[in-house]
């Protein structure tokens, strides 16, 4: 029980019961702090379900400490036991992007702001993986961050980036509709300062193709 192996954390309420994690607010060190405990998949084999569980925690502890180098808006990573499946990180401010779009508290700026903050992360060597609005959060101040690095890679390809901003774009697409231009924000921003010894034009046409790919096989 990871209450116990960690007495120096306080918990206090329940934020997220997931599929695959729970994730609980409180205090660690007198820190505000979330802890995220990874949940066994009863469906997977528990040999394979503790090698995926360990190799997500892994990767998401290593992005995260790197991304803490460079001052990117992300959680800092307090503690963790890839054992235990659990790890505890400072608390961030704001709430999903999702609910924000949905009570219209954000709109095509926030949209913006995040292909500027994708095309930030792409250039610092990272994709995230799985680039819903549940996992941009947004404050008070309209500034956003991103959590739940999972399912990262470091030094990705041309085609994780490309998903990044598909997955994105679907996310747009299936749940935030009644926002017109959406996608087409998300490109503006992703563009904004031109296109960067990284190539940001190439992950866009990339992104362009995968679309186009789904559109007419998927
Ligand atoms: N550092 C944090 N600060 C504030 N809230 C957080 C933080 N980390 C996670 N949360 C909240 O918990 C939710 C779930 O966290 P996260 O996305 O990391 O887990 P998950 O892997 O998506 O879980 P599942 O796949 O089981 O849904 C987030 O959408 C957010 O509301
Ligand atoms: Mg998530």
């Amino acid at each position: 029980m990871a209450t116990a192996a960690t007495p120096a954390w306080a918990p206090s309420e329940v934020l997220h019961e997931g599929a695959e994690a729970t994730v609980t607010a409180g205090f660690w060190m007198n820190k505000p702090s979330v802890l995220k405990l990874r949940r066994p998949r009863g469906y997977r084999h528990p040999d394979l379900d503790r090698m995926l569980t360990r190799q997500r925690m892994s990767v998401e502890a290593r992005v995260l400490g790197r991304l803490q180098l460079i001052d990117f808006p992300s959680p800092s990573l307090h503690d963790l036991d890839i054992e235990g499946g659990w790890m505890v990180l400072s608390r961030l401010d704001g709430r999903p992007l999702c609910d924000a779009l949905r009570d219209g508290s954000a709109g095509l700026d926030e949209v913006r702001s995040t292909g500027a903050l994708i095309r930030r992360l792409h250039e610092a060597g990272f994709s995230h993986g799985d680039m819903t609005t549940h996992n941009i959060l947004v404050d008070g101040s309209r500034c956003l961050s991103l959590i739940d690095f999972g399912l990262a890679r470091i030094s990705p390809e041309l085609e994780h980036m490309g998903l990044d901003l598909q997955v994105l774009n679907e996310c747009l697409t299936a749940s935030h509709s009644e926002i017109g231009g959406a996608v087409e924000a998300m490109v503006e921003g992703y563009l904004e300062g031109g296109d960067g010894e990284f190539g940001a034009k190439e992950v866009v046409s990339r992104f362009e193709d995968i679309r186009g790919r789904v559109r007419y096989h998927g």
